[in-house]
């Protein structure tokens, strides 16, 4: 077996999205609500949905920590791979995103597994126990990244998991012009990520880019 990988191209993500099992008609209907109501489409893809609820329950988490919810998605797809007595605390800064989120976690099948705390991650994160998580998923401010890491591998346990979104920054990892500002503070935070031994860590392509680290 060499150690050569085979290069991902648009075709081959269309190809994993086309048998990727479906997302379901509840997720489907938020995200058009959401879209209606102005919040923006940068939810996690289906295909990311997957792997992540793949990942969580064969880790067998039961506690799970968010920081940025938007609309929800994530939240509710995580805590469908939760058991029943599970939790996914999510953080969200903007009220009207919180808002949105706490109706569809309401009418979803997971209403009693989702907490959405509001505030900045940075403001809500110290008050989470150490070791009362079994996973954690970043997917806010990118500029924050470094400062949650650092909360989130005091509150997740030994064991358990720390995702990340963006990796890719919104495909615009290689760019020599970027669009979005946040592009630099992602490329900084993959360093970080690459150089911090209390994770063991891998970037993942699949959506727009996922770290998954094992704290040791
Ligand atoms: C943006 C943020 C995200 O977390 C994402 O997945 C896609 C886009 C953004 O800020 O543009
Ligand atoms: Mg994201």
């Amino acid at each position: 077996m060499s150690e050569q990988s085979s290069l991902v191209t648009d075709q081959h993500f269309r190809y994993i999205a086309e048998r990727t099992t479906p997302e379901d008609p509840f997720l489907k209907d938020l995200k058009r609500a959401a879209t209606a109501e102005g919040i923006p489409s940068i939810w996690i893809a289906p295909e990311q949905a997957s792997f992540m609820q793949i990942l969580l329950q064969a880790a067998r988490a039961r506690e799970v920590v968010e920081v940025g919810t938007l609309a929800g998605y994530s939240a509710i797809t995580m805590a469908r791979a939760l058991p029943a007595d599970g939790r996914v605390r999510t953080i969200e800064l903007e009220a009207k995103h919180a808002d949105f989120a706490e109706r569809w976690v309401a009418k979803s099948d997971v209403a009693g597994r989702v907490q959405v705390h509001r505030g900045k991650g940075m403001d809500v994160l110290p008050g989470f126990a150490a070791d009362s998580a079994d996973a954690a998923f970043l997917d806010a401010d990118k500029g924050s990244y470094p400062q949650y890491l650092t909360e989130c591998l005091r509150i997740v346990r030994r064991g358990g998991l720390i995702m990340v979104d963006n990796a890719f920054a919104f495909g615009e990892l290689f760019a020599t012009t970027p669009s979005d500002r946040e592009v630099g503070a992602i490329r900084a935070f993959n360093d970080l990520m690459a150089k911090t031994p209390a994770l063991q860590s891998v970037i993942v392509p699949i959506g727009d880019g996922l770290w998954v680290g094992v704290k040791r």
